[in-house]
């Protein structure tokens, strides 16, 4: 009992020790949830929002193509922020309503009551496998906290066959229906200057 109570407090604490990780790096995502169909699917930037699989919406204003990143990954600079070379960057920001969204390059507009931040680095032990490092999503502890990171299928317009996942953090202004809670987002690193996009 003594033993299996020692282990339970090992197991607290370093699940509480894991949680208080930061969030940090530069690296691509992909869907962490082995019982899903979503599971490894990239999250990409597009129109303001994240969505899996697809490429990013990129662009790059220099008429010397050979100076342009690839712009074909998402790849991000933290949670902060994703890794480009647009003066002035692109903030990554969550709405009040859930939606993990980036401001448009050459603006610093945030939409009011958006949260910044409060990405989380979890850490799940699928099989009792080695830990495998998540991030994850957590409101602020000043309001009703709520956490975790959900796949919402969204009809593109136009066609109500296509089905395209976005990706949302569990706010507690959040009302999208029939989404998919994952474990998390797993980051691959990316090896150090290696740029996503212009913008
Ligand atoms: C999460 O924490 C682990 C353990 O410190 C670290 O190895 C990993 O890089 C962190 N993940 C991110 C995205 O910062
Ligand atoms: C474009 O940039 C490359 C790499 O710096 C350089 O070798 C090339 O001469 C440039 N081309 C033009 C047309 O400026
Ligand atoms: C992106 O493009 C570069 C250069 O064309 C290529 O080497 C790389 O494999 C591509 N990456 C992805 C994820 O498509
Ligand atoms: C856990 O183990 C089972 C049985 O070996 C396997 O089918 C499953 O894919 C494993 N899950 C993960 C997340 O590795
Ligand atoms: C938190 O939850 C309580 C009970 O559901 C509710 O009365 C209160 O308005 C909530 N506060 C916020 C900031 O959402
Ligand atoms: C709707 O999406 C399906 C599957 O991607 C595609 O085959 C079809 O052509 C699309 N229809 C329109 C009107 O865009
Ligand atoms: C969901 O929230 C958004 C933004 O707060 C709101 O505009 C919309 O009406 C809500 N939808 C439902 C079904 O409550
Ligand atoms: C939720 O999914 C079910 C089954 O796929 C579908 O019938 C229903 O229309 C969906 N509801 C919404 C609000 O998308």
């Amino acid at each position: 009992m003594a033993l299996l109570k020692s282990l339970f407090a090992i197991v607290f604490l370093w699940f509480t020790f894991a949680a208080a990780q930061s969030v940090a790096g530069q690296f691509t995502l992909t869907i962490y949830q082995p019982s899903s169909a979503l599971h490894g699917q990239i999250v990409n930037a597009a129109g303001e929002a994240f969505h899996l699989g697809g490429s990013p919406a990129s662009y790059c204003p220099l008429t010397n193509l050979t100076l342009c990143p690839a712009g074909n990954q998402t790849i991000f600079a933290g949670m902060g922020a994703m890794f480009v070379e647009v003066p002035g960057g692109q903030e990554v920001y969550t709405t009040s309503a859930g939606a993990i969204s980036y401001t448009q390059a050459h603006s610093a507009s945030i939409p009011p009551n958006a949260y910044i931040g409060d990405f989380t680095n979890v850490t799940v032990m699928d099989n009792y496998s080695a830990p495998v490092y998540l991030v994850n999503w957590q409101a602020p502890q000043t309001v009703n906290s709520t956490k975790g990171i959900l796949a919402c299928p969204q009809v593109a317009p136009g066609n109500s066959t296509t089905v395209v996942y976005q990706v949302y953090a569990n706010t507690p202004a959040f009302n999208q229906t029939n989404c998919t809670l994952v474990d998390g987002l797993l980051p691959h690193y990316t090896p150090p200057g290696v740029i996503g996009a212009w913008e």
